[in-house]
């Protein structure tokens, strides 16, 4: 493991060249790797794995969308993809990757199958507090979140790049749990590897996707369209100007450089506002994120969750609600803005 400098700070990391995929395939070779659960994260960390030539199952509840998906992808019934019972019974390694509510709901069937030496795998940490899963003392716990959305995952493993992941051991019942871990994370297409808990996973996830990731980006996307629209600014100027600009022009080069960079190498008119500026909206959002981090800390928010995608329905209720954002006059103006990129005119 490699320590390294962050901004002052020294941490524990695992990269590729540290831990390289022929070291990973080693390491599993003897394993056969269940995926549970087919729906964002099962295709890309799957999906990776087979490419990287690991011995990789899937086990999804027939007779629905993501079934047929997976066989699209080219998992054959029967040979590599199952039931879910099925499959966690030929696994030594189950990937737990049902939404969380799914978790809890399966848990019983999974629960049979985890004997001795197994591994249980899960990309989230929600596990320890809210959803009273106790798994068997004689297997190994373990977690590597990818920093990402499944269809990034396995985007970026497309392009021979990666995203970054963290890893915890939960629970080291065989005295592998450390190998078998770094090596999934590898298998699974991660960048680098960076250490963490169960507890410290969730936390920092559960904010970050309420906070900058995607609520708070969305609401501050919102506030400013509003107020350019509400001063006579066209659709299109107010997109541009709130949204455009940022992902077309501006994150490339934050993602490439830094924000620093960034500030940088815009015209000095910019810079001295946004310098200027960057400040107010920091103290203007502070609050806000005290109050998530402390409902995320309280359980409020991983509860939250499972009760509302536990309900037989929630699908149905998360589809209008995602549809009255996708009809807003901001994302409208956003997909023609979008459909007018000359790379979408050729
Ligand atoms: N989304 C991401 O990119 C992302 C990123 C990092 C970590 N994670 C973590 O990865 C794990 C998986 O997340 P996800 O977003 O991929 O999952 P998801 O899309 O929320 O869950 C979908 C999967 O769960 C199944 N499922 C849900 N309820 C079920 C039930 N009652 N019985 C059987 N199957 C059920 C779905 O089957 P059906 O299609 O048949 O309903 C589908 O296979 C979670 O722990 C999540 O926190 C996700």
């Amino acid at each position: 493991m490699a320590k390294m400098n962050f901004g002052g700070v020294e941490e524990n990391v695992v990269t590729r060249e540290e831990f390289p995929l022929a070291k990973a395939l080693e390491t599993l070779e003897n394993e056969t790797i269940a995926v549970i659960g087919y729906g964002v994260q099962g295709p890309g960390q799957s999906l990776n794995m087979r490419d990287n030539g690991f011995n990789v199952i899937v086990g999804q509840r027939p007779n629905s969308p993501s079934w047929e998906r997976a066989v699209k992808d080219g998992w054959v019934p029967g040979r590599d993809l199952f039931d879910i019972e099925t499959a966690a019974e030929k696994g030594t390694i189950v990937q737990y990757l049902l939404s969380d509510a799914g978790q809890i709901a399966v848990w019983p069937t999974i629960e049979k199958h985890l004997t001795a030496g197994k591994a249980l795998y899960f990309s989230h940490g929600t596990y320890a507090d809210r959803t009273g899963i106790v798994p068997p003392a004689d297997v190994d716990v373990i977690l590597v979140a990818p920093k990402g959305s499944g269809t990034s995952l396995r985007r970026l493993f497309l392009e021979g790049k990666g995203l970054n992941s963290s890893y915890a051991i939960h629970q080291d019942a065989t005295g592998r749990a450390w190998e078998r871990t770094v090596a999934l994370g590898i298998a699974v297409g991660s960048g680098y590897l960076f250490e963490t808990d169960f507890r410290r996973e969730v936390f920092s996830d559960l904010t970050g996707e309420r906070g900058t990731l995607m609520g708070a980006i969305q609401g501050i996307f919102a506030a400013q369209y509003e107020v350019l629209r509400e001063n006579g600014h066209s659709p299109s100027e107010a997109f541009n100007e709130t949204v455009e600009e940022l992902t077309q022009s501006l994150m490339p080069l934050v993602a490439e450089n830094g924000m620093d960079w960034m500030y940088a190498n815009c015209s000095t008119t910019a810079q001295r506002g946004a310098l200027d500026w960057w400040k107010p909206f920091r103290d203007a959002t502070l609050p806000v994120f005290k109050e998530l981090y402390a409902r995320v800390a309280s359980g409020e928010e991983a509860q939250r969750s499972i009760d509302a995608n536990s309900k037989s329905d929630y699908r149905e209720g998360l589809e209008a609600e995602l549809k009255s954002l996708r009809d807003s006059e901001m994302w409208q103006t956003g997909a023609t803005v979008r459909s007018l990129r000359p790379e979408r005119n050729k």
